[in-house]
């Protein structure tokens, strides 16, 4: 796997890490370049702001969002605040790699939930459950394997859970989605007091390099979230691009079109080549190979040609490769790597 400061090829291609190949849109980028002439000063409350900015752009009540430095911030503050030593986090065991590490930050013990398939499994969740259960933390859509759990699923779950567990549904992914019968999680979060939802503007809006995400949910677990964090997490140019990168919804709607496309494109392409790709409703793919080698060899060859994506090394992922979606050039330009076949010394 490539490390930082190796050399890279000039032409090469980044389908790592998940971020927009899009970047964010002109007026986001025009507003952060006109930020520059305020950075002398903190930032004038931009967590407020920014959630007043999210509250009209996404019909939420301002009070019960909380801003953070990536939701990456945020999902550890939710860790910091609600698990003690001993306390018990539930995951899924092929979902989001990170989610164990929270609970590990706070001296508390992560429970891996089998799946189905890399899907996770609500019943499997709920054998989990023990008194020491204080969180259940699932990404919705997940990574690396795209999968998703209906809105049916995810009510089905919460249903089951006792309010004193907190029920943690990383959304990072979720404005990608196309499946019909995924839900916002607003209403269930509007109706309960144990469900919060985690946002990030480092995926579809194209601003990863500006750490910025929220979180909505019970007040009083926003006013503990507020409380726990760092001054001043929104810097001013973070604050002016997601601003205005929420108003601009041509851009948004460019970047979800553009996307659900090179799905399909690259998913029914390397179907119809008999390559295994796990269904997606995100911005990457992970597709499985006969075994761990091929794998590995695969990975190299497309590293060869310039391609850097994501390869996990343990369990049932290592014989996968993540497929962070790019343009149509670029994805095309995998897909005649992967036809040419692995190349073991490539
Ligand atoms: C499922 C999931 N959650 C959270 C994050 C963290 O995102 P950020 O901290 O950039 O908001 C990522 C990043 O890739 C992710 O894949």
């Amino acid at each position: 796997m490539v490390a930082p400061g190796e050399d890279l090829a000039p032409d090469g291609i980044f389908l790592a890490s998940n971020e927009s190949v899009y970047g964010p849109g002109k007026v986001a980028l025009e507003a952060i370049v006109s930020s520059a002439s305020t950075v002398e000063r903190y930032p004038d409350d931009g967590v407020g702001r920014l959630a007043d900015a999210i509250g009209v752009r996404f019909g939420i009540d301002p009070e019960t969002i909380c801003c953070g430095f990536g939701s990456d911030d945020l999902l550890a503050r939710l860790a910091r605040g609600y698990l003690s030593a001993g306390d018990e986090l539930i995951h899924s065991a092929h979902g989001y790699p990170k989610i164990p590490n929270y609970a590990y930050a706070n001296d508390a013990l992560p429970v891996s939930a089998v799946d189905r398939d890399f899907t996770a499994d609500v019943d499997a969740i709920l054998q989990c459950v023990t008194e020491r259960t204080r969180i259940v933390m699932l990404a919705n859509p997940d990574n690396p394997a795209g999968t998703y759990l209906s809105g049916g699923e995810v009510r089905r779950l919460h249903e089951r859970l006792s309010p004193e567990i907190l029920l943690v549904l990383d959304s990072a992914y979720a404005e990608y989605v196309s499946a019909p019968d995924y839900e916002n999680p607003l209403a269930l979060i509007k109706s309960s007091t144990n469900v919060v939802m985690t946002r990030t503007f480092s995926k579809v809006f194209g601003l990863a390099g500006l750490r910025v995400g929220w979180v909505c949910g019970p007040k009083e677990v926003i006013d503990t979230l507020k409380r726990i964090g760092i001054t001043f997490p929104i810097s001013a140019p973070a604050l002016a691009a997601c601003e205005a990168a929420l108003e601009d919804r041509d851009h948004f709607e460019r970047v979800v079109g553009e996307n659900h496309r090179i799905r399909e494109m690259f998913s029914d392409t390397l179907k119809s080549l008999g390559f295994e790709v796990i269904p997606s409703q995100t911005n990457f793919a992970l597709v499985r190979f006969a075994d761990a080698d091929q794998a590995v060899c695969t990975h190299r060859s497309l590293e060869a040609d310039g391609v850097y994506t994501r390869r996990f090394a343990g369990g049932e992922f290592s014989r996968c490769i993540r497929f962070t979606l790019g343009t149509e050039e670029e994805m095309r330009r995998c897909i005649a790597v992967l036809e040419k076949g692995c190349q073991p010394n490539g």
